[in-house]
C-alpha cells in the first residue's frame, strides 16, 4: 500500500550521515584533482579575480547578469568610503526560446537590453565607454579576466556554435553593431561575484555559493596550491578566486546515490553525462524529479496512485518547477487542503488523503536530499582549506525561497563536520555554527562592479 511505497521512497532518497561523510571525502579529493595538471571532472576554473576587495574600490560600473531565469542590468556607483552602494537596475525577462535559439539571437537580445538601459538612463548624454562586469554564469576557461571560452552549456541551455569559443567577441560585436558605448572589463561567474560582494561587507567570508537554478561555488586559492598554473610562475602567495563548477562532481558516478529518476533526468537532458551533482540538487531539476516519481507510481509501481484519473498534464517534462514543491512543503493545513486544490487546479488531479500524504513526504525527501548533498560541497571546501570557522555567502532561488533549505543544510554540515563532538576537542559556543551559510550581497551587481574595479586598478598598476 501507500505507506510501504513511502518507506521505499524514504530509503531511496535519504542520505545518512555516513554517506554524507563519504561523499564529502570524495568531493574533497575531486576538488584537488581539478586543480592538478591532469585535471578531473570538476573544472576548478581560475577566474583571474586576484584576491579580495580592500574597500577602497571606487567608480561607476555597469553590471550585466545573465543567470538563466532573468537578465538584469545594473549601474553601480562604488562609494569613496565603504558604505551604501548607489544602484539603479532593470530586469528583463529571458525568453525561454532564447535558451535553445541561435547565438546571434542571444547576443542580439542582450545587446538590445543594454542599449535600452543606456538610452533610458543616459538620454542625450555624450558617453565615454562605460566599463562593464558581465556575470556569465556558465563554465568558462579564462586566460584573462576579459575573455572566456564556454566549456559547455549548463542549466538546460543549448545554443549551437557557442561552446568551445570565446564568448566576448560576439558579445562585443553585437554592442558595436548597435553603437552601444560599453567596454567589457571583466567576465565573471555568479559564484565569484557572490564571494567578492559578500567579502566586501564581511571579513569572515571565504566561500560564495549559488543554490538556484544551478548549483556551484567559488573560493580563494593560493596560486602556489594550483599545480595546473605552475608553468605561469605566479607569486605562490597570491590568492586567486577559483570557480569550482562543482555541478560536474561525480560525472563518473562513483559515489552519489543516484536513483532511477536521476538517471532519466540525465538521459533526457541536452547534455547527458554532464553536471551529475547539479542534476540531483539544483532548482531546475527538483520539480522534474518529483514529477517523474509521481508518474512512475501511477504507471509502473504495483501501488497505483491517481487511479482512473487523467494524468496527461503530469506527462509534460519540466512542467512543475521548484516553487511547486516549495508550496507543497509550505502547505500550512493539517489536511493539506492547499496541496489538494493545487493538484486539482494545476493538474486536474483529485488526490485522496493518503495520496496527499505521500506527495508531501516526497517533496520533503527531494528538498532534504538537495540541501544535504549541497552541504557536502561546502564541507569539502572547508576541509580542503582547513577552515575551522568561516562564513559562506549564498544566493539563488533555492537558498532564498525553498522552505527549510537553510536549516537542513546547516544540520547536514553539523553531521559531516562533527560539531557536536567539538572539532579539535574545543567546546562550542552556543548560537552560532562554526561554518555558517548566510544570505549573500548582490554578487552579480555589486560583485561584478567590485571585480571590474579591481581589474581596472590592476591594469593601471601594470600587474
Ligand atoms: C541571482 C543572481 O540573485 O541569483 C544571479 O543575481 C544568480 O547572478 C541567481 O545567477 C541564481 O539564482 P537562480 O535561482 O536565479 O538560478
Ligand atoms: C551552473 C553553471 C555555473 C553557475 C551555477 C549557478 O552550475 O554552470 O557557472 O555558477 O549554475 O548559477
Amino acid at each position: 500500500d501507500l505507506l510501504q511505497e513511502i518507506k521505499r521512497l524514504e530509503d531511496l532518497f535519504t542520505v545518512d550521515t555516513a554517506k554524507l561523510k563519504s561523499i564529502t571525502s570524495h568531493f574533497q579529493s575531486e576538488l584537488a584533482k581539478g586543480l592538478s595538471k591532469e585535471g578531473g571532472s570538476i573544472p576548478m576554473n581560475p577566474t583571474w579575480c586576484m584576491g579580495f576587495p580592500t574597500g577602497h574600490e571606487t567608480g561607476t560600473f555597469l553590471a550585466l547578469d545573465m543567470g538563466g531565469t532573468n537578465l538584469r542590468v545594473c549601474e553601480i556607483n562604488l562609494p569613496e568610503e565603504k558604505g551604501e552602494f548607489d544602484i539603479i537596475q532593470s530586469k528583463y525577462r529571458m525568453p525561454e526560446e532564447l535558451k535553445t535559439g541561435t547565438a546571434d539571437e542571444l547576443w542580439g537580445y542582450i545587446a538590445d537590453c543594454l542599449q535600452q538601459f543606456i538610452e533610458y538612463h543616459h538620454e542625450g548624454e555624450k558617453l565615454d565607454k562605460l566599463p562593464l562586469g558581465f556575470t556569465f554564469s556558465y563554465p568558462a576557461t579564462q586566460d584573462f579576466i576579459d575573455h572566456g571560452v564556454l566549456q559547455r552549456w549548463t542549466k538546460g541551455f543549448d545554443i549551437d556554435g557557442v561552446e568551445g569559443k570565446d564568448v566576448v567577441p560576439p558579445f562585443e560585436a553585437a554592442l558595436e553593431e548597435r553603437g552601444v558605448p560599453i567596454k567589457l572589463t571583466a567576465l565573471i561567474n555568479d559564484t565569484t561575484g557572490t564571494l567578492i560582494a559578500s567579502a566586501y561587507t564581511d571579513s569572515e567570508m571565504r566561500i560564495g555559493c549559488i543554490f538556484g537554478t544551478g548549483c556551484n561555488a567559488a573560493y580563494m586559492e593560493h596560486c602556489g596550491d594550483i599545480p595546473k598554473l605552475e608553468h605561469m610562475k605566479l607569486d605562490p602567495n597570491q590568492e586567486i578566486a577559483i570557480n569550482c563548477e562543482w555541478g560536474a562532481f561525480d560525472n563518473e558516478h562513483k559515489i552519489l546515490p543516484r536513483t532511477q529518476y536521476d538517471i532519466i533526468i540525465d538521459k533526457d537532458s541536452p547534455r547527458p553525462g554532464q553536471q551529475s551533482f547539479e542534476k540531483m540538487v539544483a532548482g531546475l531539476y527538483l520539480g522534474e524529479l518529483f514529477r517523474l516519481v509521481l508518474l512512475d507510481l501511477h504507471e509502473v509501481a504495483h501501488v497505483k496512485i491517481f487511479e482512473g484519473q487523467d494524468v496527461s498534464s503530469l506527462k509534460k517534462p519540466y512542467s512543475l518547477d521548484a516553487s511547486f514543491l516549495s508550496d507543497i512543503e509550505n502547505d500550512p493545513f493539517e489536511n493539506l487542503s492547499e496541496t489538494h486544490d493545487r493538484f486539482e487546479k494545476a493538474l486536474g488531479i483529485k488526490c485522496t488523503k493518503p495520496e496527499l500524504e505521500l506527495i508531501r513526504r516526497l517533496a520533503e525527501l527531494i528538498g532534504t536530499r538537495s540541501a544535504r548533498l549541497s552541504a557536502c560541497g561546502v564541507a569539502a571546501i572547508c576541509l580542503k582549506k582547513n577552515y575551522k570557522t568561516c562564513h559562506v555567502g549564498a544566493d539563488g532561488s533555492v537558498f532564498n525561497k525553498y522552505p527549510h533549505f537553510k536549516a537542513r543544510g546547516a544540520q547536514a554540515l553539523k553531521e559531516i563536520l562533527d560539531w557536536d563532538k567539538g572539532r579539535d576537542g574545543k567546546a562550542l559556543g552556543k548560537g552560532h555554527d562554526p561554518v555558517e551559510i548566510l544570505p549573500a550581497e548582490d554578487g552579480s551587481g555589486v560583485g561584478a562592479a567590485l571585480i571590474a574595479a579591481l581589474t581596472l586598478k590592476r591594469v593601471q598598476e601594470g600587474k
